[in-house]
């Protein structure tokens, strides 16, 4: 799981890494008090899990309360990389003197944890990679003995931390390194990690990403992922088990297994350029066992995004045969009833695909088209999608 900056902030604080967690905020109003709270300058950044906010608008200064009311006011509900912001964090401005780069992660190829460690930081760390490759430490750690106070000196040396701050990246090093640990992480990263004009150190940005496999020993960490999924379909989605992400286009894509909807997907949008560039609306994976149940969720749940204007359930029938499926679609649409009130254009192959195939065509609904091909089933998806009306602004 990948959590936000004021996340990854409340973890550092946590372990004694220096620099303020800030205060979080979903409205200006919020924003406005945080700032008031914090007293001085403060620093408005989105919340969202996608790198260059700041290059995006997302990360604004400003000089007291009411213009951070007002920064938070242009900063909510801004999309950055397909990502609709809905919370800021308010901190305090740093007197940054210089800003170095840090991370710990799994190096997968060669089974064993890396750090990455920069004095070129605040920008994007590729770019260093390619243009300044010199200036990158890369220290690999040894699973056995992790990182000791020893270790965080070698790694501060390698970096070329300056001598003013060398103390403090040593303790620094280490607390990341507990983040890292004791957390389970897969990666902690620090960019800005900033040396300050007193020559202290603050981690003024934080990413990072949590193993999900180890879930079970941090209950604690479940509250971050209920924060994570402010989007209200996604959370929906999340509540009834299904694997859903809310995309921005018009088709609502319903599949069977992670490969063929991400095939689905790159296939609608292929089509969609024939109809003014028609787009998926969302990644659904409704597993093996499409049961009655699980597809009448899905659809419910597709046809609450105002934006779908079709649907293309997309299903290759393997032990769960293609008749099941059609059931499922059948009952699915008795159980929406007058719910269900968008074209759906279905193709089913596989096991079964004569038997499922006949069940559709015997029930008729109104709103089922059948059409053999991925391809085809595709085109006809997102042409419908062009002809449906445009849909009502978002009752928001
Ligand atoms: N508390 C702060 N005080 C002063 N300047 C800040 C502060 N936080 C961030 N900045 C400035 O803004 C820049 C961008 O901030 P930050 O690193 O948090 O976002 P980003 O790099 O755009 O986002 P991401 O790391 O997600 O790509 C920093 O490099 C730093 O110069
Ligand atoms: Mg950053």
């Amino acid at each position: 799981m990948d959590l936000m900056e004021y996340q990854a902030k409340q973890l550092f604080a946590k372990h004694g890494v220096a620099g303020s967690a800030g205060i979080v905020a979903t409205t200006a109003e919020q924003a406005r008090a945080g700032a008031e709270e914090l007293g001085g300058k403060v620093v408005v950044k989105a919340q969202v899990t996608a790198g260059g906010r700041g290059k995006a608008g997302g990360v604004k200064l400003a000089d007291g309360p009411d213009e951070a009311a007002a920064r938070a006011e242009e900063i909510l509900g801004m999309q950055i990389k397909g990502l609709t912001v809905h919370r800021v964090l308010i901190a305090p401005t740093a007197d940054i003197a210089e800003e170095y780069y840090f991370s710990f992660l799994v190096d997968r190829a060669n089974r064993n944890y890396l750090c990455i460690a920069s004095v070129e930081g605040g920008v994007e760390i590729e770019e260093v990679a390619r243009t300044n490759s010199d200036a990158l430490a890369q220290v690999s750690i040894d699973p056995g003995v992790g990182v000791d106070e020893a270790m965080a000196r070698e790694i501060v040396t390698e970096a070329r931390f300056p001598a003013e701050v060398a103390e403090a990246a040593v303790t620094m090093v280490q607390q990341l390194w507990r983040v890292f640990i004791d957390e389970d992480a897969n990666l902690v990263e620090v960019n800005p990690l900033a040396r300050l004009a007193d020559d202290s150190l603050e981690a003024l940005d934080g990413k990072v990403t949590l193993d999900a496999n180890a879930d079970f020993r941090h209950p604690e960490h479940a509250e971050f992922d209920d924060q994570a999924t402010a989007d209200p379909l996604e959370a929906k989605a999340r509540a009834k088990g299904l694997n859903y992400v809310k995309l921005d286009g018009s088709v609502g894509i319903i599949g069977n297994g992670a490969g063929l909807v991400m095939s689905t997907l790159d296939v609608v949008s292929y089509a969609g350029q024939e109809f003014g560039g028609q787009e998926p609306a969302n990644f659904l994976d409704i597993g093996g066992g499409a049961s009655a149940q699980v597809m009448a969720d899905g659809l419910d749940i597709i046809l609450g995004d105002e934006q779908v204007r079709s649907v293309f359930v997309n299903v290759f029938g393997g032990i769960t045969a293609c008749d099941a499926v059609a059931d499922g679609i059948v009952s699915a649409l008795g159980i929406l009833g007058d719910a269900a009130t968008k074209p759906l254009v279905v193709r089913l192959d596989g096991n079964n695909v004569d038997e499922g195939r006949h069940i559709l065509a015997e029930a008729a609904h109104p709103l089922v088209t059948m059409v053999d091909t991925m391809d085809g089933a595709a085109r006809r998806a997102a042409e419908l999608a062009a002809q449906e009306p445009s849909p009502a602004p978002p009752p928001r």
